[in-house]
């Protein structure tokens, strides 16, 4: 079992379109995946076809003790892929949260034995590193960065470094970051290769060899409720996805071994 926190407090960097589409990627490969949207934007559980508005409960509920994980967890389309979802309730989960003692671990303790029955758990992040972030980070053993290849991309990493360390000295030890991914990728620009060079001087070889192009079906799809891979399966978005998919399952995870 591997699980993956989808994480960039930096907005719209392609964290949702990452955690849906190597998702579905890696069920189409024949595992058992299961994807949590951890953001109250609840992008993730639209764009894999959650109808967010009549939902009975979402991983809110998990939060607060009122349903339980089974209660929560449902399958999508894409065989072999099941999602918690999120809607507009988890907005107010910081604030409820916050008088709780053990506030950062409640998500693990809650879903942590339902996630080991997958092969791979990817847990979607809103932009921020609140107290929402904190609980992925506590229920999760790595971090993907998400990256988008153009000239602000480094500008917050920093901080983003500094949560990660404070959180592995102090909430969960096995945390690591193992990859991250470069999304909307334009080959045609001096600046984005500059700024992939600067990202692979920065991260070596966690830096994976895909590179997730620009395309404009990864950003229809969503609307479709379906990840790319079924809204377009001739894209270059679906062969991306599939291609970073494939490294992900071969990569060797040392601290697991
Ligand atoms: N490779 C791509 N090509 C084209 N459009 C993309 C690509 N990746 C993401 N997008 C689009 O860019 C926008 C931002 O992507 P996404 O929602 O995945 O980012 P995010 O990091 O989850 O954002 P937020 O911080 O708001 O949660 C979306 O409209 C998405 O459809
Ligand atoms: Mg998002």
């Amino acid at each position: 079992m591997r699980s993956i926190a989808l994480l960039n407090q930096k907005g719209g960097v392609g964290k949702t379109t990452t955690t849906a589409n190597l998702g579905a990627s890696l069920a189409l490969l024949g595992k058992k995946v299961l994807v949590i949207d951890m953001d109250p934007q609840a992008n993730l559980s639209v764009h894999l076809g959650v109808d967010i508005h009549t939902i009975k409960y979402s991983v809110y509920n998990i939060l607060m003790n009122t349903a339980t994980t089974s209660d929560v967890l449902m399958p999508t389309k894409i065989p072999g892929l099941d999602i918690i979802p999120a809607n507009i309730d988890l907005s107010g989960a910081e604030i409820e949260l916050v008088g709780v003692v053990g506030r950062e671990t409640v998500l693990k303790e809650y879903v942590g034995d339902i996630v080991k029955q997958y092969d791979y758990v990817l847990v979607d992040c809103p932009p921020s590193l609140g107290l929402l972030t904190l609980n992925v980070l506590t229920l999760v053993d790595e971090l993907f960065i998400p990256v988008q290849t153009e000239f602000f991309a480094l500008q917050g990493v920093s901080k983003l470094l500094d949560t990660f360390e404070v959180v592995k000295k102090r909430l969960n030890n096995r945390l690591e970051i193992t990859g991250i991914v470069l999304c909307m990728y334009t080959s045609r620009t001096r600046l984005c290769q500059e700024v992939v060079d600067k990202i692979k001087e920065h991260f070596g070889n966690k830096v994976f060899n895909t590179m997730v192009r620009k395309n404009v079906k990864l950003s229809e799809s969503p609307s479709h409720g379906k990840p790319v891979i079924t809204y377009a399966p001739d894209s270059h978005g679906a062969e991306d996805y599939m291609l970073l998919a494939k490294e992900v399952v071969a990569q060797v995870i040392e601290n697991k071994k």
